[in-house]
């Protein structure tokens, strides 16, 4: 009897190490997929880092430059569409006295501040 609990208690701390053996693997294998979706929550924080000195989210009304509320019905404050290609185009180059932010954001934080532009 004493045999068989200390078997059962073996084999079920063997199952343990082999499911977390599994997690480990699997997380892995996501790590490698790059880049990961646009997530809108992240893309809230770089606006809130990088943008929004110059521009209000949650109106028309300017700062610097426009105010950005109003985005997803697909049109910039200027009245040209507001594609993601497009956005991403302004956040890379930034128009007129606009800084370019190409190389001081990273691709993932691009595609996050798009995504949150596009829920504006
Ligand atoms: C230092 C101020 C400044 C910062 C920082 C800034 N912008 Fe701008 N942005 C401007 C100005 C000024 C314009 C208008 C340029 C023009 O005259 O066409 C503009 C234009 C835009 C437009 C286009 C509006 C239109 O109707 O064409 C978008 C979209 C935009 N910015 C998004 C962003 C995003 C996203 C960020 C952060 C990654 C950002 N901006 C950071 C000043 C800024």
């Amino acid at each position: 009897m004493r045999t068989r609990t200390a078997t059962s208690i073996l084999f079920i701390a063997l199952l343990g190490v082999s499911a977390a053996a599994v997690r480990a693997a699997s997380a892995d294998a996501e790590q490698q997929k790059a880049p990961a979706p646009a997530d809108v929550s992240r893309g809230k924080a770089v606006f809130e880092n990088s943008c929004d000195e110059c521009h209000d989210a949650y109106s028309r009304d300017a700062r610097v430059g426009p105010g950005l509320q109003g985005l997803k019905a697909g049109k910039l404050p200027d009245g040209r569409p507001a594609t993601h290609d497009k956005l991403l185009e302004i956040v890379n180059h930034g128009p007129a006295e606009m800084p370019a932010f190409e190389n001081r954001l990273t691709a993932q934080e691009k595609e996050d501040v798009v995504a949150f532009l596009m829920t504006l």
